[in-house]
């Protein structure tokens, strides 16, 4: 694995889709507002610093970041020690792209390396050969989450550390997906208009099968015991906040905001929604009765993540 030639292993959904993850982290996730931007990036600093204190970096460590991104991570665990090295692992080869340029103009190339690979297959990587795991909002997208466990294990030396951060989805989509519920907003006078932007999402993310609805904090424990982990803790944080005491969620922000940003990367922002499934009328009563509960956040918030980590 070298600067030249970053490993490279060819997985179908990277091929497929290969920009889909770069346009929604790098872009669709902050809806092109700085200040969004900001604020996301100011919420997951601590989630960033939590997954590496409970990786208990040690210098010389060889840690692998699965689903690295833009490096979030990766980079963090660079800061934390002075020797060792980090393998930047993802299924978008944009992605690996962008954070090797990012590395290599902070000076830290010789010790990053870049690894095109999908959680559930790191057959790149050999037995016992890593120090630590880690992984933030990764496994919420891997539909084989019970195999990238047993990868995790296999790849990990005796002792070796694991270290991962996901949202619970499952936790609030019982409230979220009533009919008269459009993104935690009460949309009931216009529920009609409503359902079509939700069949295009449910069209891309069906429900029954979506990877990021197939599990919860328990699931993640018994993966993580039936991989063969030894020691393993999770710690749940769950907030729910009911109409009008919105302000712990982040998405406190203007209307504009809000229509260019995509909830996740396998569905289009809300104004690239409505241009394919509403009429101008339609797209005008709906936003007419949604634009002022966005501007007030006058939305349920309800949401649920876990650390878990683990020792081989
Ligand atoms: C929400 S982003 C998180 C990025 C980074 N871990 C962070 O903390 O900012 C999810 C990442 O998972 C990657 N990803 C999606 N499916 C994956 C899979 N099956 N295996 C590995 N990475 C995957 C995406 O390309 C994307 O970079």
């Amino acid at each position: 694995m070298s600067e030249s030639a970053p490993t490279v292993y060819l997985h179908q959904e990277a091929l497929m889709g290969h920009d889909m993850w770069s346009e929604w982290l790098l872009h669709h996730r902050f809806g092109g507002d700085a200040q969004h931007m900001q604020a996301v990036l100011e919420y997951l600093r601590p989630v960033r610093d939590r997954v590496l204190d409970n990786a208990r970096l040690a210098e010389g460590d060889m840690v692998l970041d699965v689903g690295c991104g833009d490096g979030l991570i990766a980079f963090g665990a660079l800061e934390r020690i002075a020797s060792g090295a980090v393998i930047f692992s993802d299924i978008s080869e944009d992605l690996l792209n962008h954070a090797q340029s990012l590395a290599r103009d902070m000076g830290l190339l010789d010790r990053c390396r870049f690894l095109l690979a999908p959680a559930e297959d790191l057959s790149a990587l050999e037995e016992a050969s890593v120090d630590v795991v880690t992984t933030r909002s990764v496994l919420i997208y891997v539909a084989a989450k019970r195999q990238a466990f047993g990868e995790f294990y296999r790849i990990l030396k005796p002792g070796g550390r694991l270290s991962i951060f996901e949202p619970i989805n499952r936790f609030g989509e019982e409230v979220f997906s009533q009919p008269h519920c459009f993104a935690g907003y009460d949309v009931t006078p216009v529920m009609d208009i409503a359902q079509k932007v939700k069949a295009l999402y449910h069209q891309l993310q069906p429900r029954d099968s979506d990877p990021m609805l197939d599990f919860d904090e328990r699931d993640l424990i018994a993966y993580a015991e039936e991989a063969g982990f030894k020691m393993i803790r999770l710690e749940l944080q769950a907030e729910v906040a009911s109409l009008g005491n919105a302000g712990m969620s982040l998405e406190d922000r203007n209307w504009e905001t809000f229509l260019h940003t995509a909830g996740n990367p396998k569905i289009p922002t809300l104004e690239e929604a409505m241009r394919q499934v509403l009429t101008p009328e339609e797209t005008a009563r709906f936003v007419t009765h949604l634009r002022p509960l966005v501007e007030t956040n006058q939305r349920i918030h309800r949401s649920a993540t876990v650390f878990l980590w683990a020792i081989r």
